[in-house]
């Protein structure tokens, strides 16, 4: 509540109290909407995809019998191509699509019982446009979003962010994907159209009747709540069925806490054609890839030498996560498990190549970090009930002196896994850019434990989520460019950012 207390200050604070007083007629609502970022949408916004969008509660059919009570996105395409909002089939995952460089409207609406918020997860926006939780609306509310869309082509994605419960709104229902297109992707001629597929890996729980079932108790809260089904586009036991030929398959774990450890069960090895910020250099090849939650990775998945009636399943293989020296150890590990199953079921002729090169990424240099010599340093901290990053849990406004940037420069950060109490992976997520893995060190008696994870992290090219192992240090290299403001940097365990492991940064010019 003091949240929401402090969020309606904003809205009526600053430059509109002092004439309110001698305004009398204008109504408090009026007087709000003109003060606060996405009250209205602006007269002068000329989008080229205007969509409304609204988070509702609903219902699914997932198992046969009672439908599964979930919370979910509803859209339509106001003005603009018809593909730009898309809902795939169970209603349960929306797709955005847009192109480099065009402007976006989103008028969200708030249909849910308590406050939210949709923050575009992997998206460089002005900080009033990010979803940040202190510009969360109440029940009824809406907030419109725009902005010019800055990203390179790529796979991101859109979930709520209210402060406290992030968490149960994404394991309600609530994400979607929000793909990027861009001329560079264009000219790599990549499988489009019915032959570029999404596949987005959720976890649950569900009970007798049918509905899902959220966190009991504190050590799931802890641990990051792990769920015992597999959804892959919200449904259960998800069949692909695919053509002769090959595919641009794009994964999210949109899990909240579960860490995948993807294999074919064929032996074969996976094509991995790009990640979190759009397609790597090169295509790579890995017998496994390791997902966590928010990552995103882009396969290359051909059929061509295969005959109808073939099949192939997409494995999570087991892992060990955690040192096992804290009182958790192992808490996040896992066994193994089918994810999802590939369906060849009819022969065509249509050939794709794999591109050599896919996109050009120009690599950072660390020398050019301002702070190349001594790189900031951020503790990720479990304890008892507590979440933290260098001390501090989330607070709404502050950043400290350490969490200040400056406008236009590049910096090297550091996240320090160093266990303590509980030794567990947390995937670090840093909003409003995308940087480069420029190393990852670690006692490697701690980090082997986990060795089976991290030799599948794919680190190439640009990345919004990093999974940092138990005992080890990574550090990535981000640039601050165009917006200054109040971002958040933070774990992807919902849980764990739920509870606090979850700081702003800001940028100051
Ligand atoms: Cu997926 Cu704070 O974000
Ligand atoms: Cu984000
Ligand atoms: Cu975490």
């Amino acid at each position: 509540m003091i949240d929401l207390d402090r969020r309606q200050f904003l809205r009526t604070a600053g430059a509109a109290s002092a004439w309110l007083a001698a305004l009398p007629h204008l109504s408090l609502a009026q007087t709000a909407q003109r003060q606060t970022p996405g009250a209205a949408a602006s007269p002068g916004f000329t989008p080229d995809l205007d969509i409304e969008l609204a988070a509702t509660p609903g219902e699914t059919a997932i198992f046969p019998g009672a439908p599964t009570q979930v919370w979910q996105f509803r859209g339509r395409v106001l003005t603009g191509a018809s593909a730009g909002f898309e809902m795939l089939p169970g209603g349960m995952l929306p797709i955005i699509r847009v192109h480099r460089g065009q402007k976006l409207r989103v008028r969200f609406i708030n249909d849910l019982p308590e406050e939210s918020i949709v923050h575009w997860h992997g998206l460089h926006v002005p900080q009033s446009m990010d979803g940040h939780p202190r510009h969360a609306i109440g029940p009824g509310q809406r907030f419109v979003y725009e902005f010019k869309v800055d990203n390179r082509a790529g796979t991101y994605w859109f979930h709520p962010h209210p402060h406290g419960r992030t968490g149960a709104q994404v394991y309600g229902g609530l994400a979607g994907l929000f793909q990027v297109s861009d001329d560079e992707e264009r000219a790599a001629g990549l499988p489009a159209g019915e032959f570029d597929i999404p596949w987005v890996i959720q976890d649950r729980v569900f009970n007798n009747a049918n509905q899902l079932v959220y966190l009991q108790n504190m050590m799931q809260r802890m641990n990051g709540f792990l769920g015992n089904r597999v959804l892959v586009n919200g449904q259960l036991d998800f069949t692909q069925s695919v053509a002769t030929t090959a595919y641009r398959v794009r994964l999210l774990n949109g899990s909240n806490a579960r860490i995948y450890r993807l294999a074919r069960d064929d032996g074969r090895p996976l094509t991995v054609i790009g990640n979190d910020g759009g397609l790597l250099e090169r295509p790579l090849e890995r017998p496994f890839v390791t997902l966590a939650p928010a990552e995103r990775v882009e396969l290359w998945l051909d059929f061509s030498d295969r005959s109808v009636g073939d099949r192939l399943t997409l494995r999570s293989l087991p892992f060990r996560a955690g040192g096992g020296m804290g009182m958790m150890g192992g808490g996040a590990g896992s066994g193994e498990f089918p994810v999802l199953r590939v369906r060849v079921d009819r022969k065509i002729t249509k050939r794709h190549v794999l591109p050599a090169r896919l996109s050009t990424i120009t690599a950072y240099r660390p020398e050019d970090a301002v702070n190349y010599a001594a790189p900031r340093r951020f503790h990720l901290q479990m304890g008892m009930g507590r979440a933290a990053i260098n001390g501090r849990s989330f607070e709404m406004m502050a950043a400290t002196p350490h969490e200040t940037v400056r406008l236009g420069t590049q910096e090297i950060w550091e996240f320090a896994n160093d266990g303590g109490m509980m030794t567990m992976p947390h995937p670090l997520h840093v909003h409003n850019l995308q940087f480069q893995v420029l190393a990852r060190r670690g006692d490697p008696r701690i980090v082997s434990a986990g060795g089976d994870l991290a030799a599948g992290s794919i680190d190439a090219g640009w990345k919004d989520v990093v999974l940092v192992m138990p005992g080890e240090h990574v550090r990535v290299m981000m640039r601050f460019s165009d917006h200054t403001g109040l971002y958040l940097y933070h774990c992807h365990i919902l849980e764990h950012e739920d509870m606090g492991m979850m700081r702003n940064y800001r940028v100051v010019a």
